[in-house]
């Protein structure tokens, strides 16, 4: 009797014993995640880029990285091609705001949670998306609006602008020129006198420029370029045609990279607002947290702030991108 009880009570502490041991298997079960990059096209790109992968590692998540050149076409291919793969999440920073509900709504019927990082999109269905990680670019268009209104507050006018815009249809682009126009339109002193797309690009920004100095010379009091990349390309031509940066027209731009620092430094960029690219810790918690079950919330804003020419010296050795 004795016997048969202490094999039982061992029968029982070893079914207990493996049942822990599949629990910890299950979960030590790698996470895999599929990521959808916009490209290369600036320095913020390469630091979020970075922070990603780096971020990837630390949490111990597989990560699959794509890179879409700015096109979204690639980014289209490369949602579907994680889809086929059965990865546990899927991550992407979209190039454009619209035309995303055929692919997401694969990505739902496949069961695969996809997480906006970045930029945000453009869709009815809200359930296409688990939650969006990144900054508020149209808040980041009203600081600079809140800038120029600043700036120029004892200036009759008229201050025209030269607006260098990012990507056509992207968020940061719409938004930011949003942003702008929700605090100056009130105010018919500032003007919109020319607006063209430098893709987020140095070289786009230098193209536009050297055409808006051709065209519009002396007459530019702001150049409102939609990133920092923009903003340098911006400041060679603008060089080049014998208009000295921060002075002649003052420069206002977004991300506060270390090039727009080093340019405020050197006088040429006269306020650079905040846009941090070093989303990856928070994106890999949100894709342990869906893969848990928890409920995330739907936007999860990055915390930034408006650099103005005066501070760079003192912040740029603290600047991590
Ligand atoms: O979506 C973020 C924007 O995209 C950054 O401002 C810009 O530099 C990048 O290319």
């Amino acid at each position: 009797m004795e016997h048969t009880r202490r094999l039982a009570l061992r029968a029982l502490i070893g079914g207990v014993l493996s049942l822990a041991a599949l629990g910890a298997h299950a979960q030590e079960k790698q996470i895999t995640l599929g990521f959808a990059q916009v490209g290369a096209e600036s320095a913020w790109r390469t630091a979020n880029t970075v922070s990603v992968k780096q971020a990837a590692k630390e949490a111990g998540i597989n990560l699959k990285f794509s890179d879409a050149q700015q096109k979204q076409e690639n980014q289209i291919k490369a949602i579907r091609s994680y889809i086929a793969q059965k990865v546990d999440v899927i991550a992407f920073s979209p190039v454009v705001e619209s035309g995303w509900e055929p692919v997401l709504t694969e990505a739902k019927n496949a069961h695969i949670p996809v997480i906006l990082t970045d930029r945000s999109i453009d869709v009815k269905d809200q359930s296409l998306y688990v939650t969006m990680i990144g900054s508020d670019f149209m808040e980041e268009g009203r600081r600079a609006g809140r800038w120029l209104e600043e700036h120029y507050k004892n200036d009759a006018g008229p201050i025209n602008i030269a607006e260098l815009q990012g990507t056509v249809g992207s968020a940061p682009a719409n938004d930011r020129h949003s942003g702008l126009m929700e605090i100056i339109k009130n105010d018919p002193k500032f003007k919109i006198i020319a607006s063209q797309s430098g893709d987020f690009t140095l070289a786009g920004g230098k193209q536009v420029m050297e055409a808006f100095a051709k065209t519009y010379g002396k007459q530019i009091n702001v150049v409102y370029a939609h990133n920092d990349d923009m903003a340098l390309g911006a400041i060679q031509a603008m060089e080049e045609a014998g208009i000295k940066p921060g002075k002649d027209v003052n420069v206002v731009s977004f991300d506060a990279t270390k090039g727009g620092f080093e340019a405020m430094i050197a006088g040429k960029i006269n306020v650079d607002v905040e846009c941090s690219p070093l989303l990856g810790p928070q994106l890999m918690t949100a894709v342990k947290d869906v893969v848990a079950g928890k409920q995330l919330p739907k936007r999860i804003v990055t915390n930034e702030t408006v650099f103005p020419m005066s501070v760079a010296a003192q912040i740029l050795p603290q600047r991590k991108y």
